[in-house]
């Protein structure tokens, strides 16, 4: 006989353990995986959000797209429907402004005001925008639209988040 022989109490020991661990480790995982799940998921906030417009059936006059995405707060999911201004400038470029007045944070229409054609107008205060975003002084917003940043994939358009100008 071995002097290293294992005891049957050794061996019993042992294997309790190693089961017990293996158990103990198959309940928790799931347990810490469910409380830190949010953190693991990834954030969607940089991805661009697709939209039914194609980019080559803009024109110079705003139209108004509407785009639809899953919001995730902690661990409710939810769908969102927003919107977005989007026109061509005069030299081709894309314009993609947001509806969200920058006073208190209705929602602007293009030229529904008839004293004041081919602007961005905000019923709530009469906010008043031209139409590259720019707020009109002397009406209640201080700030422009924020802009959307885009991407062109398969000829349509699809939507970042929008962010306030640089110079606002
Ligand atoms: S919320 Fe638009 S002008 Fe006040």
């Amino acid at each position: 006989m071995s002097k290293n022989q294992v005891s049957r109490r050794q061996f019993l020991s042992y294997t309790l353990t190693g089961v017990g661990g293996f158990m103990a480790a198959g309940m928790l995982m799931p347990m810490v995986r469910f409380a830190i799940d949010p953190v693991l998921k990834a954030n969607a906030t940089g991805d661009f959000i697709p939209t039914k417009q194609k980019i080559a059936d803009l024109t110079n006059e705003p139209v108004r797209v509407d785009y639809t995405f899953t919001q995730v707060d902690a661990w409710y999911e939810s769908e969102v429907t927003s919107s977005a201004w989007v026109y061509k400038d005069d030299s081709g470029n894309v314009i993609a402004l947001s509806p969200v007045c920058k006073h208190l944070g209705c929602t602007v229409d293009w030229n529904t005001d008839k004293a004041n054609q081919n602007h961005f107008f905000c019923p709530c205060h009469y906010g008043l925008y031209t139409k590259d975003g720019s707020n009109v002084p002397g009406t209640p917003p201080l700030a422009p639209l924020d802009v959307f940043p885009f991407i062109e994939k398969d000829g349509f358009l699809y939507l970042g988040k929008a962010k306030p100008r640089k110079e606002a």
